[in-house]
């Protein structure tokens, strides 16, 4: 038994978790459930044979084994090429591929700021962002989620030349999307940067599904695009999607890409595979989001707070953190899978079940979700 103060704190923050109904586990996943509504691969491409079949021909091409940072050693040919279709899809001069979305934001926002710089962060954007910023050691000022008065009375306000407005487009807990028209516009008055997070949006919104930046048309306004390989592409990875000058930026300054070693080529195989399939099929966006409409409507309907949401991604708040877990058992004996997101993955007071809408989810499955939560609220109002 380790008697260190240190120790002895770990083991009392545990037991505070475990009092207040916010301690997680990370074991295996519960079995059983039919309709898995879980996960973030939105296109249901982890599973889809034609990109399976495409990645193992791609991979079969290469060596299986890794070598090192991509700084040190880059002999893949497949870097090269998934970095040149994510340019292109994107509309981009340039795109580089980091180990995941977490390490992107991590070393693109460290490479691009320094305690000079202030960032005006969402008060929702995902952890990787405001983790990027507190490393970078800039000034981090957070506006009210969406809300562009805020933002425009905090840019007014600062004092600082450099400035970088980050957010993500679609927000991964709520759902919702990012007015980012407006921001690029008050961007332009203000002379900040822009950055966008698309990990929620790539593969679902836009003509060939490049992101929300597509769609809201905006791509000129936007200097930084991420985006993750982990979600609507199924595979590992993230990525900047931009100009040259900002690639060779991250290349000699990100240090997250710089002192880790690079993806292995199975895992660039699988990225370039789902990427290609996304692109021939543009019309998978378009009918998940009719989809979910209909899903959350439904779910309003039976009396539940939805939030803003506008996307695959469905919140389903409940009332208390507990409640959340109570729902998300009972649903799982219904063989659903949804998790209870509670703080602080999301604001106190707010713990929700996170659906996610997936292209393989059936109809069927769609009801059997409503009837589960049409029964809950009739026992729990
Ligand atoms: C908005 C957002 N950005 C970045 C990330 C990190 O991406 P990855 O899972 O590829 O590390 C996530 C992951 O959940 C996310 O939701």
């Amino acid at each position: 038994m380790n008697e260190s103060p240190l120790y002895s704190r770990l083991g009392a923050e545990l037991e505070d978790k475990k009092s207040r109904g916010l301690f997680r586990t990370s074991g295996p996943s519960p079995l059983g459930a039919a309709v898995d509504m879980a996960t973030n691969s939105y296109l249901s491409l982890h599973a889809d044979p034609d990109v399976q079949s495409e990645a193992e021909y791609l991979a079969d091409c290469c060596y299986s084994g890794n070598l090192a940072s991509r700084i040190i050693e880059t002999r893949s040919p497949l870097f090269e090429t998934l970095e040149a279709e994510l340019a292109e899809w994107k509309r981009t001069r340039c795109a580089l591929v980091f180990n995941s979305g977490y390490v992107a934001n991590l070393g693109m926002i460290g490479a691009l700021c320094t305690r000079q710089t202030e960032v005006f962060c969402d008060r929702l954007n995902h952890a990787s962002i405001v983790d990027g910023i507190r490393l970078a050691g800039a000034t981090l000022t957070r506006y009210r989620h969406c809300d562009m008065f805020d933002l425009k009375t905090r840019l007014a306000a600062s004092a600082k030349t450099e400035r970088l407005i980050v957010t993500d487009s679609v927000f991964s807990m709520d759902g919702d999307i990012a007015p980012l028209a407006d921001i690029c516009e008050l961007a332009r008055r203000f002379r900040c940067m822009v950055m966008v997070d698309e990990a929620h949006a790539t593969g679902v919104f836009g003509g060939t599904l490049s992101g929300l930046v597509e769609e809201c048309g905006v791509e000129s306004g936007v200097d930084v695009v991420m985006g993750t390989l982990s979600k609507a592409v199924a595979g590992l990875g993230g990525f900047f999607a931009g100009s040259t000058a900002l690639r060779d930026c991250f290349v000699n300054k990100a240090r997250s890409l710089i002192y880790s070693t690079g993806l292995p080529q199975s895992v660039l195989a699988h990225d370039l595979a789902a990427i290609r399939h996304i692109r021939r099929h543009p019309e998978a966006g378009r009918m998940l989001l009719a989809k979910a409409r209909r899903m959350r409507e439904t779910i309003r309907s039976l009396g539940f707070d939805t939030l803003n949401t506008s996307t695959q991604i469905i919140p389903c708040l409940v009332k208390s953190d507990s409640e959340a877990v109570e729902l998300s058992a009972f649903l799982l004996s219904r063989g659903i899978k949804a998790p209870a997101i509670r703080p602080p993955t999301v604001p106190v007071g707010t713990s929700r079940i996170r659906f996610s809408l997936c292209s393989g989810h059936t109809e069927g499955d769609i009801a059997l979700v409503t009837d589960a939560l049409t029964d809950w609220k009739r026992s729990h109002g």
